[in-house]
Protein backbone atom coordinates (compact mmCIF):
# COMPACT_ATOMS: atom_id res chain seq x y z
CA UNK A 1 0.00 0.00 0.00
CA UNK A 2 1.18 3.46 -0.74
CA UNK A 3 1.68 5.94 2.02
CA UNK A 4 -1.25 8.02 2.14
CA UNK A 5 -0.72 11.67 0.72
CA UNK A 6 0.75 14.14 3.19
CA UNK A 7 -1.16 17.74 2.73
CA UNK A 8 0.01 21.15 3.93
CA UNK A 9 -2.73 23.69 4.53
CA UNK A 10 -2.05 27.31 5.11
CA UNK A 11 -5.13 29.94 6.25
CA UNK A 12 -5.70 33.72 5.31
CA UNK A 13 -8.54 35.66 6.30
CA UNK A 14 -11.25 35.51 8.66
CA UNK A 15 -11.74 32.91 11.77
CA UNK A 16 -14.63 31.28 9.29
CA UNK A 17 -11.67 30.36 7.13
CA UNK A 18 -9.84 28.88 10.14
CA UNK A 19 -12.87 26.83 10.78
CA UNK A 20 -13.30 25.78 6.89
CA UNK A 21 -9.58 24.38 7.20
CA UNK A 22 -10.17 22.82 9.86
CA UNK A 23 -13.37 21.43 8.21
CA UNK A 24 -11.32 20.05 4.66
CA UNK A 25 -8.93 18.41 7.20
CA UNK A 26 -11.96 16.34 8.49
CA UNK A 27 -12.92 15.92 4.76
CA UNK A 28 -9.07 14.79 3.69
CA UNK A 29 -8.61 12.70 6.66
CA UNK A 30 -11.73 10.67 6.12
CA UNK A 31 -10.58 10.09 2.51
CA UNK A 32 -7.12 8.55 3.91
CA UNK A 33 -4.97 11.87 3.13
CA UNK A 34 -3.15 13.02 6.63
CA UNK A 35 -1.87 16.61 7.63
CA UNK A 36 1.63 17.40 7.95
CA UNK A 37 2.94 21.17 9.32
CA UNK A 38 6.50 20.39 7.22
CA UNK A 39 5.99 21.64 4.01
CA UNK A 40 8.86 19.40 2.98
CA UNK A 41 7.21 16.91 3.28
CA UNK A 42 3.92 17.87 1.91
CA UNK A 43 2.71 16.03 -1.54
CA UNK A 44 -0.47 18.49 -1.72
CA UNK A 45 -0.42 22.20 -0.52
CA UNK A 46 -3.60 23.60 0.00
CA UNK A 47 -3.90 28.01 0.30
CA UNK A 48 -7.37 29.05 1.68
CA UNK A 49 -7.31 31.99 0.98
CA UNK A 50 -9.48 35.75 1.63
CA UNK A 51 -10.50 38.35 -0.61
CA UNK A 52 -12.18 40.85 1.42
CA UNK A 53 -9.39 43.88 0.60
CA UNK A 54 -6.40 44.02 -2.32
CA UNK A 55 -3.98 44.11 0.62
CA UNK A 56 -5.34 40.36 1.56
CA UNK A 57 -4.79 38.68 -1.92
CA UNK A 58 -1.54 40.14 -2.73
CA UNK A 59 -0.17 38.59 0.29
CA UNK A 60 -1.78 35.21 -0.80
CA UNK A 61 -0.60 36.16 -4.47
CA UNK A 62 3.29 36.62 -2.64
CA UNK A 63 2.75 32.91 -0.72
CA UNK A 64 1.75 31.60 -4.42
CA UNK A 65 5.01 32.50 -5.72
CA UNK A 66 7.19 31.10 -3.04
CA UNK A 67 5.00 27.66 -4.14
CA UNK A 68 6.07 28.28 -7.48
CA UNK A 69 9.71 28.55 -6.85
CA UNK A 70 9.07 25.57 -4.48
CA UNK A 71 7.34 23.35 -7.07
CA UNK A 72 10.02 23.95 -9.57
CA UNK A 73 12.56 21.92 -7.37
CA UNK A 74 9.16 19.39 -6.45
CA UNK A 75 7.15 19.05 -9.91
CA UNK A 76 5.14 16.49 -8.32
CA UNK A 77 3.63 19.15 -5.80
CA UNK A 78 0.07 19.52 -6.20
CA UNK A 79 -1.14 23.10 -5.18
CA UNK A 80 -4.60 23.68 -4.60
CA UNK A 81 -6.53 27.65 -3.81
CA UNK A 82 -8.94 27.47 -1.50
CA UNK A 83 -11.51 30.05 -0.12
CA UNK A 84 -13.07 33.24 -1.18
CA UNK A 85 -10.18 34.33 -3.67
CA UNK A 86 -10.87 30.89 -5.30
CA UNK A 87 -14.72 31.91 -5.65
CA UNK A 88 -14.16 35.57 -6.60
CA UNK A 89 -11.31 34.48 -9.47
CA UNK A 90 -12.22 31.30 -10.92
CA UNK A 91 -10.44 30.22 -13.39
CA UNK A 92 -8.46 33.60 -14.03
CA UNK A 93 -6.63 32.13 -11.39
CA UNK A 94 -5.56 28.70 -13.45
CA UNK A 95 -4.73 30.85 -16.20
CA UNK A 96 -2.41 33.66 -14.45
CA UNK A 97 -0.77 31.23 -11.94
CA UNK A 98 0.24 27.74 -14.15
CA UNK A 99 1.39 26.22 -11.24
CA UNK A 100 -1.72 25.88 -9.17
CA UNK A 101 -3.52 22.75 -10.06
CA UNK A 102 -7.15 23.39 -8.57
CA UNK A 103 -8.86 26.10 -7.69
CA UNK A 104 -12.36 25.21 -4.91
CA UNK A 105 -14.65 27.49 -3.87
CA UNK A 106 -15.90 27.35 0.00
CA UNK A 107 -19.27 25.32 -0.83
CA UNK A 108 -17.23 22.66 -2.71
CA UNK A 109 -14.80 21.50 -0.41
CA UNK A 110 -16.22 18.14 -0.57
CA UNK A 111 -14.75 17.62 -4.05
CA UNK A 112 -11.40 18.12 -2.92
CA UNK A 113 -9.96 14.38 -2.40
CA UNK A 114 -11.59 13.64 -6.27
CA UNK A 115 -9.95 17.13 -7.10
CA UNK A 116 -6.57 16.00 -5.46
CA UNK A 117 -6.81 12.98 -7.02
CA UNK A 118 -7.37 14.04 -10.84
CA UNK A 119 -4.27 16.60 -10.09
CA UNK A 120 -2.06 14.10 -9.33
CA UNK A 121 -3.02 12.35 -12.68
CA UNK A 122 -2.03 15.68 -14.07
CA UNK A 123 -5.34 16.95 -14.43
CA UNK A 124 -5.89 20.67 -13.49
CA UNK A 125 -9.26 21.48 -11.56
CA UNK A 126 -11.91 23.67 -10.95
CA UNK A 127 -14.97 23.49 -8.11
CA UNK A 128 -16.45 26.90 -7.33
CA UNK A 129 -20.06 26.39 -7.71
CA UNK A 130 -22.11 28.13 -4.52
CA UNK A 131 -24.73 25.89 -2.81
CA UNK A 132 -28.12 27.44 -1.24
CA UNK A 133 -27.45 24.47 1.37
CA UNK A 134 -24.22 23.40 2.06
CA UNK A 135 -23.27 23.65 5.71
CA UNK A 136 -20.92 20.77 6.09
CA UNK A 137 -23.31 19.57 8.84
CA UNK A 138 -22.08 16.03 8.94
CA UNK A 139 -18.30 16.34 8.71
CA UNK A 140 -15.91 16.31 11.93
CA UNK A 141 -13.87 18.95 11.32
CA UNK A 142 -9.99 17.98 12.19
CA UNK A 143 -9.22 20.15 15.19
CA UNK A 144 -5.71 19.93 17.44
CA UNK A 145 -7.31 19.45 20.82
CA UNK A 146 -6.73 22.70 23.17
CA UNK A 147 -8.82 25.70 24.92
CA UNK A 148 -10.44 27.20 22.38
CA UNK A 149 -12.62 26.42 19.35
CA UNK A 150 -14.46 27.88 16.60
CA UNK A 151 -17.93 26.49 15.22
CA UNK A 152 -19.38 27.60 12.07
CA UNK A 153 -23.38 27.77 12.61
CA UNK A 154 -24.04 29.64 9.50
CA UNK A 155 -22.61 30.39 6.19
CA UNK A 156 -23.10 32.99 3.53
CA UNK A 157 -24.23 36.43 3.84
CA UNK A 158 -27.79 38.15 2.53
CA UNK A 159 -26.68 41.42 3.68
CA UNK A 160 -25.11 43.15 0.86
CA UNK A 161 -23.30 45.98 2.44
CA UNK A 162 -22.33 47.83 -0.55
CA UNK A 163 -18.19 47.85 -0.15
CA UNK A 164 -18.10 43.90 0.04
CA UNK A 165 -17.28 40.75 -1.42
CA UNK A 166 -18.34 37.73 1.12
CA UNK A 167 -22.14 38.04 -0.11
CA UNK A 168 -20.14 37.18 -3.61
CA UNK A 169 -17.53 34.95 -2.55
CA UNK A 170 -19.27 32.85 0.72
CA UNK A 171 -23.13 32.62 -1.63
CA UNK A 172 -26.62 33.37 0.17
CA UNK A 173 -27.04 33.11 4.31
CA UNK A 174 -28.14 29.36 5.37
CA UNK A 175 -27.90 27.93 9.29
CA UNK A 176 -26.79 25.03 10.46
CA UNK A 177 -28.98 22.97 12.82
CA UNK A 178 -29.28 23.49 16.84
CA UNK A 179 -29.19 19.96 17.34
CA UNK A 180 -25.88 19.25 15.09
CA UNK A 181 -23.84 22.66 16.87
CA UNK A 182 -24.76 21.17 20.30
CA UNK A 183 -23.66 17.88 19.65
CA UNK A 184 -20.41 19.39 18.52
CA UNK A 185 -19.96 21.26 21.74
CA UNK A 186 -21.06 17.82 23.35
CA UNK A 187 -17.88 16.76 21.73
CA UNK A 188 -15.40 19.72 22.11
CA UNK A 189 -16.76 19.46 26.14
CA UNK A 190 -15.62 16.47 26.66
CA UNK A 191 -12.55 16.83 24.63
CA UNK A 192 -11.55 19.43 27.46
CA UNK A 193 -12.44 22.17 24.88
CA UNK A 194 -13.22 25.45 27.69
CA UNK A 195 -14.17 27.99 25.27
CA UNK A 196 -16.34 27.84 21.85
CA UNK A 197 -16.70 30.70 19.81
CA UNK A 198 -19.86 30.81 17.05
CA UNK A 199 -19.29 32.18 13.63
CA UNK A 200 -20.81 33.35 11.04
CA UNK A 201 -21.27 36.72 9.02
CA UNK A 202 -24.13 37.71 10.62
CA UNK A 203 -24.92 35.34 13.51
CA UNK A 204 -27.74 37.52 14.73
CA UNK A 205 -29.75 36.21 11.46
CA UNK A 206 -29.18 32.36 12.77
CA UNK A 207 -32.18 30.62 11.93
CA UNK A 208 -32.44 27.00 11.50
CA UNK A 209 -36.22 26.74 10.24
CA UNK A 210 -37.18 26.21 14.40
CA UNK A 211 -34.77 28.24 16.30
CA UNK A 212 -32.91 31.41 16.34
CA UNK A 213 -29.25 32.62 17.10
CA UNK A 214 -30.93 33.48 21.05
CA UNK A 215 -32.09 29.79 21.07
CA UNK A 216 -29.04 28.54 19.83
CA UNK A 217 -26.66 30.13 22.59
CA UNK A 218 -29.10 29.44 25.38
CA UNK A 219 -28.56 25.43 24.34
CA UNK A 220 -24.87 25.82 23.72
CA UNK A 221 -24.46 27.61 27.11
CA UNK A 222 -26.10 24.68 28.88
CA UNK A 223 -24.13 21.95 27.49
CA UNK A 224 -21.56 23.10 29.79
CA UNK A 225 -21.40 25.89 32.33
CA UNK A 226 -17.61 25.67 32.77
CA UNK A 227 -16.95 26.24 29.15
CA UNK A 228 -17.49 29.90 27.75
CA UNK A 229 -19.53 30.68 25.37
CA UNK A 230 -18.59 33.59 22.55
CA UNK A 231 -19.87 34.53 18.92
CA UNK A 232 -19.02 37.11 16.08
CA UNK A 233 -20.38 38.98 13.70
CA UNK A 234 -23.35 40.77 15.42
CA UNK A 235 -24.97 43.02 12.62
CA UNK A 236 -26.61 45.90 14.54
CA UNK A 237 -29.79 45.51 12.16
CA UNK A 238 -30.45 42.37 13.31
CA UNK A 239 -30.11 42.28 17.14
CA UNK A 240 -32.77 41.83 19.40
CA UNK A 241 -33.99 42.47 22.85
CA UNK A 242 -34.34 38.59 23.18
CA UNK A 243 -30.57 37.96 22.28
CA UNK A 244 -29.71 40.73 24.38
CA UNK A 245 -31.44 39.30 27.46
CA UNK A 246 -30.05 35.55 26.39
CA UNK A 247 -26.67 36.91 26.64
CA UNK A 248 -27.28 38.78 30.09
CA UNK A 249 -29.31 36.24 31.80
CA UNK A 250 -25.95 33.31 31.11
CA UNK A 251 -22.86 33.68 33.11
CA UNK A 252 -20.72 31.68 30.24
CA UNK A 253 -21.87 33.49 27.38
CA UNK A 254 -19.17 36.36 27.56
CA UNK A 255 -20.12 39.90 27.90
CA UNK A 256 -18.69 40.72 24.38
CA UNK A 257 -20.20 42.13 21.52
CA UNK A 258 -18.71 42.44 18.06
CA UNK A 259 -20.88 45.19 16.78
CA UNK A 260 -18.87 46.95 13.33
CA UNK A 261 -20.58 50.52 12.67
CA UNK A 262 -18.22 51.17 9.95
CA UNK A 263 -18.60 54.68 9.89
CA UNK A 264 -20.22 57.58 12.22
CA UNK A 265 -22.08 59.63 9.06
CA UNK A 266 -25.46 58.73 8.21
CA UNK A 267 -24.77 59.28 4.80
CA UNK A 268 -22.22 57.08 4.15
CA UNK A 269 -24.02 54.59 6.16
CA UNK A 270 -26.82 54.80 3.71
CA UNK A 271 -24.38 54.29 0.82
CA UNK A 272 -22.64 51.67 2.38
CA UNK A 273 -26.24 49.95 2.53
CA UNK A 274 -26.19 49.26 6.48
CA UNK A 275 -29.50 49.50 7.65
CA UNK A 276 -29.02 51.88 10.38
CA UNK A 277 -28.29 55.10 11.12
CA UNK A 278 -26.21 56.50 13.67
CA UNK A 279 -28.30 57.18 16.12
CA UNK A 280 -30.37 54.24 15.92
CA UNK A 281 -27.14 52.12 16.56
CA UNK A 282 -26.54 54.59 19.37
CA UNK A 283 -29.60 53.53 20.87
CA UNK A 284 -29.21 49.79 20.39
CA UNK A 285 -25.29 50.53 22.73
CA UNK A 286 -27.70 52.02 24.71
CA UNK A 287 -29.80 48.91 25.62
CA UNK A 288 -27.06 46.57 25.64
CA UNK A 289 -25.73 48.35 28.37
CA UNK A 290 -28.76 49.05 30.20
CA UNK A 291 -28.95 45.06 30.24
CA UNK A 292 -25.19 44.09 30.35
CA UNK A 293 -23.76 46.98 32.06
CA UNK A 294 -19.98 45.22 32.06
CA UNK A 295 -20.58 44.71 28.22
CA UNK A 296 -17.12 45.02 26.14
CA UNK A 297 -17.57 46.41 22.78
CA UNK A 298 -15.22 46.31 19.39
CA UNK A 299 -16.33 47.33 16.34
CA UNK A 300 -14.58 47.32 12.50
CA UNK A 301 -14.55 50.78 10.92
CA UNK A 302 -13.68 52.34 7.19
CA UNK A 303 -11.56 55.00 6.26
CA UNK A 304 -12.16 56.80 2.83
CA UNK A 305 -15.06 55.20 1.98
CA UNK A 306 -15.87 56.78 -1.89
CA UNK A 307 -17.38 60.38 -1.68
CA UNK A 308 -16.30 60.76 2.32
CA UNK A 309 -15.36 64.20 3.21
CA UNK A 310 -13.54 65.21 6.34
CA UNK A 311 -16.92 65.70 8.13
CA UNK A 312 -18.14 62.57 7.81
CA UNK A 313 -14.41 61.01 9.35
CA UNK A 314 -15.02 63.47 11.85
CA UNK A 315 -18.54 61.98 12.80
CA UNK A 316 -16.81 58.79 12.65
CA UNK A 317 -14.68 59.97 15.14
CA UNK A 318 -17.37 60.92 17.22
CA UNK A 319 -19.01 58.28 17.93
CA UNK A 320 -15.99 56.50 18.34
CA UNK A 321 -15.20 58.62 21.54
CA UNK A 322 -18.97 58.19 22.17
CA UNK A 323 -19.72 54.62 22.10
CA UNK A 324 -15.88 54.02 24.19
CA UNK A 325 -15.35 50.40 22.27
CA UNK A 326 -12.79 48.61 24.17
CA UNK A 327 -11.69 47.72 20.55
CA UNK A 328 -11.42 48.45 17.02
CA UNK A 329 -10.67 46.43 13.79
CA UNK A 330 -10.07 49.77 11.12
CA UNK A 331 -9.18 49.22 7.23
CA UNK A 332 -8.33 51.25 4.52
CA UNK A 333 -11.45 50.97 2.24
CA UNK A 334 -10.29 48.98 -0.82
CA UNK A 335 -12.71 48.78 -3.80
CA UNK A 336 -13.48 45.20 -5.06
CA UNK A 337 -15.29 44.73 -8.47
CA UNK A 338 -18.43 43.75 -8.94
CA UNK A 339 -20.06 45.16 -5.44
CA UNK A 340 -21.85 48.15 -5.79
CA UNK A 341 -19.55 50.60 -4.24
CA UNK A 342 -17.14 49.67 -6.91
CA UNK A 343 -19.49 51.89 -9.25
CA UNK A 344 -19.16 54.47 -6.94
CA UNK A 345 -15.07 54.99 -7.76
CA UNK A 346 -12.30 55.90 -5.34
CA UNK A 347 -12.03 59.17 -4.83
CA UNK A 348 -10.68 59.51 -1.61
CA UNK A 349 -7.06 59.53 -2.13
CA UNK A 350 -4.60 57.21 -0.34
CA UNK A 351 -3.24 59.32 1.74
CA UNK A 352 -5.82 60.89 2.96
CA UNK A 353 -7.43 57.14 3.87
CA UNK A 354 -4.04 56.67 5.83
CA UNK A 355 -4.15 60.28 7.70
CA UNK A 356 -7.98 59.51 8.12
CA UNK A 357 -6.91 55.45 9.18
CA UNK A 358 -3.69 56.71 11.50
CA UNK A 359 -6.19 59.60 13.35
CA UNK A 360 -9.04 56.86 14.25
CA UNK A 361 -6.35 54.53 15.36
CA UNK A 362 -4.97 56.89 17.61
CA UNK A 363 -8.28 57.80 19.10
CA UNK A 364 -9.53 54.47 19.92
CA UNK A 365 -5.99 54.09 21.55
CA UNK A 366 -6.49 56.47 23.37
CA UNK A 367 -10.07 55.17 24.72
CA UNK A 368 -9.22 51.68 25.00
CA UNK A 369 -6.65 52.59 27.08
CA UNK A 370 -8.75 55.12 29.32
CA UNK A 371 -11.21 52.13 29.48
CA UNK A 372 -8.15 49.46 30.60
CA UNK A 373 -7.08 51.78 33.37
CA UNK A 374 -10.51 51.86 34.70
CA UNK A 375 -10.18 47.74 35.49
CA UNK A 376 -6.76 48.96 37.86
CA UNK A 377 -7.43 47.24 41.19
CA UNK A 378 -10.44 45.14 40.09
CA UNK A 379 -10.29 41.15 40.29
CA UNK A 380 -11.29 39.94 36.98
CA UNK A 381 -11.40 35.78 36.08
CA UNK A 382 -9.37 34.85 33.26
CA UNK A 383 -9.31 31.47 31.03
CA UNK A 384 -5.55 30.69 31.17
CA UNK A 385 -4.61 30.05 27.85
CA UNK A 386 -0.97 29.51 27.19
CA UNK A 387 2.20 31.45 27.65
CA UNK A 388 2.73 35.17 27.38
CA UNK A 389 3.68 36.22 23.92
CA UNK A 390 6.72 38.32 25.82
CA UNK A 391 8.35 36.25 28.21
CA UNK A 392 7.90 32.24 29.56
CA UNK A 393 7.77 33.39 32.62
CA UNK A 394 4.27 34.61 32.55
CA UNK A 395 1.02 33.69 31.73
CA UNK A 396 -1.51 34.73 29.46
CA UNK A 397 -5.76 34.38 29.52
CA UNK A 398 -8.95 36.87 28.46
CA UNK A 399 -11.03 37.80 30.15
CA UNK A 400 -14.71 37.25 29.59
CA UNK A 401 -14.63 40.78 28.19
CA UNK A 402 -11.74 39.60 25.84
CA UNK A 403 -9.14 41.51 27.33
CA UNK A 404 -5.97 40.01 26.86
CA UNK A 405 -4.51 39.52 30.94
CA UNK A 406 -0.67 38.91 31.13
CA UNK A 407 0.12 37.16 34.88
CA UNK A 408 3.11 35.52 36.63
CA UNK A 409 2.92 31.73 35.94
CA UNK A 410 2.95 30.48 39.77
CA UNK A 411 1.26 26.94 39.53
CA UNK A 412 -1.25 28.29 37.26
CA UNK A 413 -2.62 25.69 34.97
CA UNK A 414 -3.53 26.29 31.57
CA UNK A 415 -7.50 25.64 30.40
CA UNK A 416 -8.28 26.37 34.22
CA UNK A 417 -10.02 29.87 35.45
CA UNK A 418 -8.16 31.72 37.65
CA UNK A 419 -9.07 35.34 39.49
CA UNK A 420 -6.34 37.90 38.44
CA UNK A 421 -6.39 41.48 40.36
CA UNK A 422 -4.84 44.16 37.94
CA UNK A 423 -1.62 46.02 38.52
CA UNK A 424 -1.53 48.01 35.27
CA UNK A 425 -2.64 48.27 31.98
CA UNK A 426 -1.64 49.66 28.31
CA UNK A 427 -4.25 50.15 25.33
CA UNK A 428 -4.09 46.58 24.72
CA UNK A 429 -3.28 44.04 27.64
CA UNK A 430 -3.75 43.73 31.36
CA UNK A 431 -1.29 43.16 33.73
CA UNK A 432 -2.10 41.59 37.36
CA UNK A 433 -0.89 38.64 39.48
CA UNK A 434 -3.46 35.84 40.83
CA UNK A 435 -5.71 36.62 44.13
CA UNK A 436 -4.59 34.21 47.28
CA UNK A 437 -7.06 31.61 46.67
CA UNK A 438 -6.73 29.45 50.43
CA UNK A 439 -9.00 26.72 48.62
CA UNK A 440 -6.32 26.11 45.87
CA UNK A 441 -2.88 26.51 48.04
CA UNK A 442 -2.09 29.92 47.51
CA UNK A 443 0.35 30.79 49.75
CA UNK A 444 2.02 34.17 50.72
CA UNK A 445 5.70 32.89 49.59
CA UNK A 446 4.59 31.52 46.79
CA UNK A 447 2.76 34.85 45.59
CA UNK A 448 6.34 36.39 46.54
CA UNK A 449 8.19 33.81 45.00
CA UNK A 450 6.63 34.38 41.73
CA UNK A 451 7.23 38.45 41.77
N1 LIG B 1 -19.62 40.05 8.47
C1 LIG B 1 -18.77 40.80 9.23
C2 LIG B 1 -17.35 40.94 8.73
C3 LIG B 1 -17.08 41.02 7.30
S1 LIG B 1 -15.46 41.37 6.77
C4 LIG B 1 -19.45 42.13 9.44
O1 LIG B 1 -20.44 42.43 8.85
O2 LIG B 1 -18.94 42.88 10.24
C5 LIG B 1 -14.73 42.22 8.12
C6 LIG B 1 -14.61 43.68 7.95
O3 LIG B 1 -13.82 44.01 6.84
C7 LIG B 1 -15.89 44.42 7.72
O4 LIG B 1 -16.61 44.63 8.88
C8 LIG B 1 -15.40 45.72 7.13
O5 LIG B 1 -15.09 46.67 8.13
C9 LIG B 1 -14.12 45.32 6.43
N2 LIG B 1 -14.26 45.35 4.99
C10 LIG B 1 -15.08 44.60 4.23
N3 LIG B 1 -14.96 44.94 2.93
C11 LIG B 1 -14.05 45.94 2.87
C12 LIG B 1 -13.51 46.72 1.81
N4 LIG B 1 -13.90 46.56 0.56
N5 LIG B 1 -12.57 47.65 2.12
C13 LIG B 1 -12.18 47.83 3.40
N6 LIG B 1 -12.67 47.13 4.43
C14 LIG B 1 -13.60 46.20 4.18
FE1 LIG C 1 -20.00 41.79 4.28
FE2 LIG C 1 -21.94 43.25 5.30
FE3 LIG C 1 -22.24 40.62 5.08
FE4 LIG C 1 -20.54 41.59 6.86
S1 LIG C 1 -22.77 41.90 6.86
S2 LIG C 1 -20.16 39.92 5.44
S3 LIG C 1 -19.76 43.39 5.83
S4 LIG C 1 -22.08 42.07 3.39
FE1 LIG D 1 -11.99 36.96 3.80
FE2 LIG D 1 -13.78 35.31 2.91
FE3 LIG D 1 -13.49 35.69 5.50
S1 LIG D 1 -13.28 37.26 2.02
S2 LIG D 1 -12.85 37.81 5.60
S3 LIG D 1 -12.01 34.81 4.16
S4 LIG D 1 -15.38 35.33 4.41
Amino acid sequence: MNDPLQIFVETYGCQMNLADTEVVLGILTKAGYTQTDDLARADVVLVNTCAVRDHAEQRVYGRLGDFRHYKRENPGLVVGVLGCMAERLRRDLLESESHIDLVVGPDEYRRIPELIENAVAGEKGIAVRLSRVENYDDIIPLRTDGITAWISVMRGCDKFCTFCVVPFTRGRERSRTLESVVREVENLSARGFKEVTLLGQNVNSYHDGKHDFADLLADVARVDRSMRVRFTTSHPQDMSEKLIRMIAGHENICNHIHLPIQSGSDRILRLMNRMYTCTEYLRLVSRIRSFIPSVSLSTDIIAGFPTETAEDHQRTLDVLREVEYDGAFTFRYSPRENTKAWHLGDDVSEEVKIDRLNEIIEAQRGVSYRRNQRLIGQTVEVLVEGESRKSTSDLSGRTDTNKTVVFPRGDAQIGHYLNITIERANSATLFGRPVLQARQGYGHSKLAANG
